[in-house]
């Protein structure tokens, strides 16, 4: 069967690459619609002004390795569409000869790999949140079992007072699980937001009420402090409950791990932050962080608890900041303390 040339050029025209020919100099010669379509028509410009806006070649331009050896190249590229976006390309290279077999110029075709490259990295992100949780989770499941073995001596005994001990263990342990999973679930899953009316001074009680045994059990005073005039305001409550889950858990932590003090308060404010703008303030005495951790604290994955910790708690908050389009600070000093305020407008 003869396919008739005008034919041949719509199929390359359609082709769902990006397919140039090109001179010595990576002067692009011939260039299909999809590419005209996604770069402007290049003819007569260099490849690499087109694709990456750049003034020389690529350090591994496939095209000018193809010229120099007479074979098929392939290489991965970053390379920028017309509307700014970035995107991943494996672009392939292959000579075009002349009846002596010389090369007159090469094809050269570029396939986006972009989606296939965020598939990726998501799959690569969730085995390594699943691998943080499981260690997590595990650590969490034989606290529980000693606590229940606790519970069972205390029953056994009859003293209720070991029956107590025991069941802050199991609590406080149940606690540590909800929230290691809400963040994985968060960090793995796109949600979309529920804005809603609330007042800041509700949060805040429902948060401490939520940590109130945990704290009690470690000997930490937790309390919240709330300007009582803010008005109610617009957030999504489900992302701000997660967001002072990890901040009270991490203060939390902070506090139990300093030996320095004799004695700890967390406090969790709500206030104006100007006319615009209001604030939430969690504040440990704890532990502090030294410049290294301040400055990865944000970082997924990141922990300076060893297997205790996964790392995603920080990662979480800053994701809901971001999503409130608000800020977020923090204030630490070792042997100090913490403090971690949040900026959302009113
Ligand atoms: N209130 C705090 N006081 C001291 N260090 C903190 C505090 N909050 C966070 N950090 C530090 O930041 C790190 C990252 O926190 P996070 O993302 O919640 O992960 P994780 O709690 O699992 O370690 C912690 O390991 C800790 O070193
Ligand atoms: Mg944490």
């Amino acid at each position: 069967m003869k396919i008739p040339d005008t034919r041949f050029k719509e199929i390359i025209d359609l082709l769902p690459v990006y397919l140039s020919i090109q001179d010595q100099n990576l002067t692009i010669l011939f260039a299909n619609q999809t590419f005209k379509n996604d770069f402007g028509d290049g003819v007569g410009k260099r490849c690499y002004e087109v694709y990456k806006s750049a003034d020389k070649k690529c350090p591994n331009c496939p095209v000018y390795k193809t010229f120099q050896d007479n074979k098929i190249h392939l290489s991965e590229e970053t390379i920028w569409t017309l509307d700014g976006k970035e995107s991943q390309m494996i672009v392939y290279s292959a000579p075009i000869t002349n009846k002596e077999n010389k090369i007159e110029s090469v094809m050269e075709l570029a396939v986006n790999i972009t989606k296939v490259k965020a598939i990726q990295k998501e799959l690569s992100s969730i085995g390594q949140s699943m691998a943080f949780m499981s260690h997590g989770i595990k650590n969490i499941l034989e606290a529980l079992q000693g606590g229940s073995y606790i519970i069972d001596e205390g029953l056994h005994d009859n003293d209720l007072h070991l029956v107590r001990q025991g069941w802050d263990v199991v609590r406080n342990n149940l606690l540590d699980i909800s929230v290691i999973t809400q963040n994985v679930l968060y960090s793995s899953k796109k949600r979309t937001l529920r804005f809603e009316k609330v007042t800041p001074g509700e949060v805040l009680e429902v948060a401490v009420k939520f940590f109130h045994h945990k704290a009690a059990s470690l000997n930490i005073k937790l309390t919240h402090d709330f300007n009582p005039k803010l008005p109610a305001v617009m957030v999504d409550i489900f992302s701000i409950r997660r967001m002072f889950n990890n901040l009270v858990s991490n203060a939390i932590e902070a506090c139990q791990k300093d030996t320095a003090k004799d004695s700890h308060a967390i406090t969790l404010r709500a206030d104006y932050f100007n006319e615009f703008q209001f604030k939430f303030e969690v504040e440990d005495n704890g532990t502090g962080m030294d410049e290294h951790t301040k400055k990865n604290m944000f970082k997924e994955f990141f922990s300076t608890k060893g297997t205790a910790g996964t790392g995603l708690g920080l990662a979480v908050v800053n994701q809901i900041v971001k999503e409130h389009h608000g800020k977020l600070e923090v204030e630490s000093s070792l042997g100090t303390g913490s403090l971690f305020r949040i900026i959302f407008k009113l």
